[in-house]
């Protein structure tokens, strides 16, 4: 059940948000409060850091092991000033794990932090004893080891808290990193790789005067934080040269933050990869929309803009401009990659194949003020569906929000990735036509997706990444029976 403390916290964001009228409520979606005593930041003031790439402890019959401390430490985020932050090896966002497909990982998470910790692969095919679940917290002083098999395609994905309740605090504290497969179908293909092949870990937050976290406070209509962090620095710039680069986005937003990502010149960029690997062939877009826990994979050509130029990245958040990072084009043209026209095939999975179809109604439920999933908060000693390994199923997501009370929700499945079959029966668009672990669902929207069971049984999570849906009940129990 959920806490007392967490049911009364989320209750008064449900009053609040139920007494707003629509204007306020979308109002409220589309300009995140700053606060009088935030700190000034300028954009473009710091370089982009690209977060450390871990080195494993030791390797012993082809396994790497890797330890990681989640501790407490303060680092420069807003120049000048000291944010104190909890992070994997103290660091916001985390070191990087970057491994091979097949090549199996075992990670030694030490807490050393105030509070119980779990470590969540998000987008992983992992052994159910790995994947952060309730009853799998590591309490302060506490250590416990997480194995990864990488059963999987070369894909970007990324690990976070997910102790329930608060999920959402936690990874705010700065407790996310990145986690990268390659493998030899993606090594064929000649995209940009090295200092060319860049995460960008997307974050909104928002700051106290002295530096520290503040969080958005839904009950003076704040539902995402107004900084964009970008690997941990506030907008930041980046030089690059004359070429094409491959950018691996994350969305690691905590709040409601659905970017829509665009080039300030409003040029063509293309995606490459979703959130379980690469698509087919590289789609051309003008425009991305990317939620929250959601990766795209995109190739940007420098190679036009003269040197000396300088290219934004631009979001939009419910309507309201955000200016991620400056690409300032100092170098000329270095040897360029060839964007190859096909990238791996992708198997479609087939409806007509299926014989399970699921249900899902995601709402906020105004009585209880607790987020649900078919009526139903999450209770981590319930098992809401039992499907079989080795099964497909059609799920049908449906967010039962009204136009009351517009909010987005943001689905996702562990163990397990899926296809996008439709969106109100219409196609998916091109960029979201590959392997998704998350998948948006706007208010009155219902999404059918097409996942298959394989690998691993067990005890899994589906739930919203709007983490504070999450930790309010919008979460459930899956047990893949063998
Ligand atoms: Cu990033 Cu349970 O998820
Ligand atoms: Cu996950
Ligand atoms: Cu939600």
């Amino acid at each position: 059940m959920p806490k007392r403390r967490d049911v009364l916290k989320f209750g008064l964001l449900a009053g609040a948000a139920a007494a707003l009228p629509v204007e306020r409520l979308t109002s409220a979606f589309a300009r995140p409060a700053v606060a009088a005593t935030a700190p000034a930041i300028t954009l473009f003031d710091t370089a982009l850091v690209v977060p450390p790439v871990l080195k494993p402890t030791l390797t012993i019959a082809g396994t790497d092991y890797y330890d990681i401390t989640m501790r407490v430490a303060k680092q420069e985020i807003v120049p000048g000033l000291k944010t104190p932050i909890w992070g994997y090896n103290g660091v916001f966002p985390g070191p990087t794990i970057r491994t091979r497909r097949n090549r199996p990982i075992v990670i030694r998470q030490r807490n050393k932090l105030p509070v119980e910790a779990a470590v969540h692969l998000h987008g992983g095919n992992v052994p159910s004893s790995s994947d952060g679940l309730p009853g799998q917290e590591i309490a302060p002083g506490k250590d416990r080891f997480y194995l990864y098999p990488n059963r999987q395609q070369a894909t970007t994905l990324w690990y976070h808290d997910h102790v329930h309740h608060h999920e959402s605090f936690n990874t705010t504290q700065g407790l996310t990193g990145l986690y990268l497969i390659t493998d030899p179908a993606e090594d064929k293909l000649g995209l940009p790789s090295g200092k060319y092949d860049v995460p960008l870990v997307i974050q909104d937050r928002s700051f106290n005067a002295d530096g520290s976290f503040r969080l958005p406070d839904p009950n003076l209509g704040e539902f995402a934080g107004e900084v964009a962090v970008i690997n941990g620095r506030p907008s930041p710039f980046f030089a690059v040269e004359q070429r094409r680069y491959r950018f691996r986005l994350l969305n690691g937003s905590s709040a409601d933050c659905l970017h829509e990502l665009t080039l300030g010149s409003g040029d063509t960029f293309h995606v490459i990869g979703t959130d379980g690997g690469l698509l087919a062939a590289p789609v051309p877009v003008q425009k991305l929309p990317l939620a929250p826990s959601e990766r795209a994979e995109v190739i940007v050509d420098f190679s036009k803009y003269p040197v000396g130029s300088q290219l934004v990245l631009n979001s939009s958040v419910f309507g309201t401009p955000m200016q991620l990072i400056r690409f300032d084009v100092t170098k000329a043209k270095s040897q360029q990659t060839p964007l190859p026209p096909k990238l791996v095939p992708i198997q479609r999975l087939k409806e007509s194949h299926t014989k399970v179809h699921r249900d899902f109604q995601l709402n906020l439920d105004l009585g209880s003020g607790e987020m649900v999933i078919n009526g139903k908060s999450f209770d981590p000693d319930r098992i809401d569906i039992r499907p079989k390994l080795g099964s497909t199923e059609v799920w049908t997501i449906f967010n039962g929000e009204t136009p009351d009370l517009p909010i987005p929700h943001v689905f996702h499945t562990h163990l397990v990735r899926f296809q996008i079959l439709d969106r109100d029966g219409r196609p998916p668009a091109p960029f979201e036509s590959g392997w998704k672990d998350s998948v948006t669902v706007m208010p009155g929207e219902r999404v059918r997706i097409i996942l298959r069971f394989a690998d691993f049984p067990g005890r899994f999570l589906y739930h919203c990444h709007l983490l504070g849906h999450a930790d309010a009940g919008m979460m459930a129990t899956m047990f893949v029976t063998p």
